[in-house]
């Protein structure tokens, strides 16, 4: 064999080895990026009467997620959610734009959630305003917060303005009633909103 050949087999087997010893890091490399950790869902809900409760239970079985439930500190009673009464609690609160009802407790370690359903009952066509005290109170910069409601038929669009504003920094998604939808078709949705952008 010439001189030549011989220096070009070698080079051939020297760039072999190197491919080899660079192929099984690079693949290693693909693989942590395929493996992407799962979003951390949080569901957090209002309810008075319970039907926004039943709705947010559907979602914790389709995500995985935390459930958290709003308590007012001074829980509403059967008089102030009278709403055919122009002055029963729910009404002054809903017709006043700075009231901003207490909560007992907190969400501990909040941070640690990336996505946050967020429930409550149409009032008046809105969030009640429990739902602004909630979103005021924390540090939400960056998280995608997805609103959903129960309701007598206005439906949640409503209540969008006032959560898009009262929550900061955050990325609200368009919402959903979930008023007498399956478990089943909760469950497509909520998937889709975990997954998207
Ligand atoms: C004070 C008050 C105001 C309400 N206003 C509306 C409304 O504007 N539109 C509507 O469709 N339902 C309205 N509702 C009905 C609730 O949205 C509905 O019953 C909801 O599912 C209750 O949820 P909860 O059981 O989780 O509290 C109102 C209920 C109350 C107590």
């Amino acid at each position: 064999m010439k001189k030549k050949s011989i220096v070009w087999i070698n080079l051939a087997l020297v760039f072999a080895l190197i491919a080899g010893l660079m192929l099984p890091a690079a693949n290693a490399g693909a693989a942590g990026k395929k493996k992407k950790e799962a979003k951390k869902v949080l569901v957090v809900y209002f309810s008075a009467t319970g039907t926004t409760k039943g709705a947010a239970k559907k979602l914790k079985k389709a995500t995985g997620g935390k459930l958290y439930r709003l308590k007012p500190t001074k829980p509403y009673t059967t008089a102030d959610l009278g709403y055919e009464n122009d002055d029963c609690r729910a009404n002054k609160e809903q017709n006043d734009e700075n009231a901003r009802p207490k909560i007992k407790g907190k969400v501990k370690n909040i941070r640690k959630y990336d996505v946050i359903f967020l429930g409550y009952p149409i009032w008046w066509g809105k969030e009640p305003k429990i739902i602004r005290t909630f979103l005021e109170s924390y540090n939400l910069k960056g998280k995608k917060i997805v609103p959903f409601c129960t309701s007598g038929g206005s439906g949640i669009s409503g209540s969008m303005k006032g959560v898009k504003a009262s929550a900061k920094g955050a990325k609200v998604k368009k919402g959903k009633d979930l008023t007498d939808l399956s478990y089943k078709s909760v469950a497509k949705w909520a998937k889709k909103q975990v997954k998207g952008k």
